[in-house]
């Protein structure tokens, strides 16, 4: 008995070995000079267009991402699918088939976005917008054909779609991507569907049913708010007011709620926080909260059509976000794969009660390899320090800096009032503020191509206000290639912080072409994608600059090369750990 254990042993043991080989071989294949933008931890299909998330989930403890998917090509195409993949852990994922096509007549012209609803007896069900014979625009349901399954990998359509279709008054093509549903007070069920009026007011229409099959519009919709076009994408949760913990039905008291729509005039995610009152059914922002472009955003840079869901084993609510290529149609196409996903933020409210802060999921640091850690270093004036001994193009990286001498930041131009167009100046030309100080990422030997993620502190303007400074972050990606034609927007926004009683913190993700910055602890995101030409692999560097006339301290600075997960790729074993030092997956 004993020895055939013991052969047992060694056998696992070689194939173990086996197949971490044949892991680190892929991964060096990965990154082979013909594919530098694919991404070695933000999810993408192996190939094709990918746009928004769609029904995220945690099932039997498997989580599941859906996304919208082009099977035919890298470009974005009407008669689009529902791509499925699994994951134990979030970060590393198994492709599963595509969870349903265009087959009906309420959808045989495309399944576009929707949600998923886990009802109480425990089976998930997606509610998805289908383009019909017509081309309208109707609400239909998926269900699992096996729910015993906990992988869900095949679903089934009944034959009663659609369940809602395009209401009186509203265009076919304005009425799209169902919520996931709630339970109200009464019992009934409730979903919201993004919708806009003619004149462009924009519209979370409101639908109740007692089944989840009938469905019937109340006669208000939840919100709505004029000039602000087409809601895409709506997304309505209620967040805790005493942390981050907890929080899935909308039944708890000591929660507020949240409201998040894509407007498709701008291309932006915008959230308000407000509370829900039951009795009238409506969703009522917090004063100074309008949901419209004023509105915070989740991400300043490229980020849309983004969904969140409760993870209610770990007790969080987890935000997904499409972020879209940043090169012209026919790089898409040469390349043959377009679209990633944000990696999963963490998200929750402020203890302020005023914003909403997000956090990569901490499953990140299972992929942390080589680390380098400083303490306490000066950045003088007009200097750079180069961060050596790490992957610079798969990289984790949280710095944060002290700034003194703040009696010596200018007072900010009154005129300065978009953020975007101040960073938009660059960091050079204009010498005003404390900074620009931040991290240089993905630059190149000769500094010719690079992405600057920075900060910079005036002294405010308005002497009304309790706050004597303004701090603004930016990502340029200006100078981020020497290929000219991609979309190089230089990205910015005001973070509410105090430099005179708080750090300035920076975590930055940095992985091929994207670039995802989270400031002050996840008050700010930015999100970009870059096409470096010369910055690629080994020649690849990362610095920490301050391009201002004071120095500044560098009070703490980690950061870690990233190994590649496993995203999609069919030929490899799912979920195995070649260090046993974090392994989070149990066999
Ligand atoms: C399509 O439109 C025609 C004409 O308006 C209508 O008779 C038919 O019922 C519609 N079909 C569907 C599937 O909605
Ligand atoms: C349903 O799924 C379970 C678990 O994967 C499997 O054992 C069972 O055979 C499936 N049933 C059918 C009818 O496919
Ligand atoms: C948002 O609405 C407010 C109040 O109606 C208005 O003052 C503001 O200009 C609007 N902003 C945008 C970007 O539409
Ligand atoms: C996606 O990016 C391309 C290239 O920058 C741009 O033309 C297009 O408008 C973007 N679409 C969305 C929905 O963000
Ligand atoms: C702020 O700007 C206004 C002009 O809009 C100017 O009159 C005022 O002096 C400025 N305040 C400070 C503190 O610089």
């Amino acid at each position: 008995m004993a020895k055939i254990i013991f052969s047992n042993i060694v056998l696992s043991l070689l194939l173990f070995l086996l197949l971490c080989n044949f892991i680190i071989d892929l991964e060096a294949s990965n990154h082979d000079l013909n594919q530098p933008y694919r991404t070695g931890y933000h999810f993408q299909p192996p190939k094709n267009w990918m746009n928004d998330p769609n029904g995220p989930m945690i099932y039997k403890g498997i989580y599941h991402i859906f996304y919208q998917y082009n099977p035919y090509g890298a470009v974005w195409d009407e008669r689009i699918v529902w791509g499925h993949s699994t994951s134990l852990d979030l970060v590393n994922w198994t492709p599963q088939p595509p969870a349903f096509n265009p087959s009906q007549p309420s959808d045989i012209n495309g399944c576009w976005s929707g949600s998923v609803t886990i009802l109480p007896n425990n089976t998930p069900v997606i509610l998805y917008t289908g383009i019909d014979q017509n081309k309208s625009q109707v609400q239909n349901v998926a269900v699992p054909v096996n729910i015993t399954d906990p992988f869900l990998k095949e679903w089934s359509k009944p034959t009663l779609n659609p369940l809602i279709t395009t209401p009186n008054g509203i265009k076919p093509d304005r009425f799209r991507d169902p919520t996931t549903a709630w339970l109200g007070h009464d019992g009934e069920w409730r979903v919201i569907v993004g919708s806009s009026t003619d004149d462009r007011r924009g519209l979370a229409i409101l639908y109740k049913s007692k089944d989840f099959l009938k469905w019937t519009q109340s006669v208000k919709p939840l919100h709505y708010q004029d000039l602000t076009g087409m809601w895409e994408c709506p997304d309505f949760f209620p967040v805790s007011i005493t942390g981050s913990e907890v929080v899935d039905t909308s039944l708890v008291s000591e929660v507020k709620y949240v409201l998040k729509v894509s407007l498709i005039e701008t291309l932006h995610d915008y959230y308000t926080i407000g509370s829900y009152d039951y009795e009238k059914d409506v969703y009522v922002p917090d004063l100074g909260f309008v949901q419209n472009g004023s509105a915070p955003r989740l991400d300043y840079g490229k980020f849309y059509a983004s969904k969140t869901f409760f993870d209610d084993v770990k007790k969080r609510r987890i935000l997904w976000g499409w972020v879209n290529e940043s090169s012209p149609a026919k790089d898409d196409i040469e390349k043959g794969w377009s679209g990633l996903q944000s990696f999963p933020r963490k998200i929750w409210l402020d203890e302020s009660g005023k914003e909403l802060l997000q956090w990569p999921i901490e499953e990140i640091e299972t992929l942390r390899g080589s680390q380098v850690n400083w303490h306490n270093r000066v950045l003088k004036a007009e200097s750079s320090l180069q961060v050596h001994g790490v992957t610079a193009t798969q990289a984790d990286v949280d710095v944060t800096f002290k700034v003194k001498d703040l009696e010596k930041a200018d007072v900010i131009e009154p005129s300065w009032t978009d953020p975007q167009k101040i960073c938009s100046q660059g960091v050079s030309s204009v010498k005003s503020g404390l900074g620009p100080f931040g991290l240089m990422v993905l630059a190149s030997n000769d500094m010719e191509e690079s992405t600057l993620v920075y900060f910079r502190i005036f002294k405010s303007n308005d002497t009304n206000t309790n706050t004597k400074y303004v701090v603004l972050m930016c990502s340029d990606q200006s100078r981020s290639s020497l290929n000219e034609e991609n979309d190089k927007a230089t990205f910015g926004a005001f973070m509410a912080i105090d430099p005179s009683h708080q750090t300035v913190s920076l975590r930055t993700l940095i992985d091929h072409s994207i670039v995802e910055s989270y400031g002050g602890g996840g008050k700010v995101c930015i999100t970009s994608r870059v096409y470096p030409k010369l910055a690629i692999g080994e020649n690849a560097n990362l610095f920490v600059f301050n391009k201002g006339t004071q120095s500044v301290d560098v009070l703490s600075l980690s950061a870690w090369s990233l190994k590649s997960a496993q995203i999609n790729e069919e030929s490899m074993p799912p979920f195995i750990e070649c260090d046993d030092s974090h392994s989070v997956i149990q066999s």
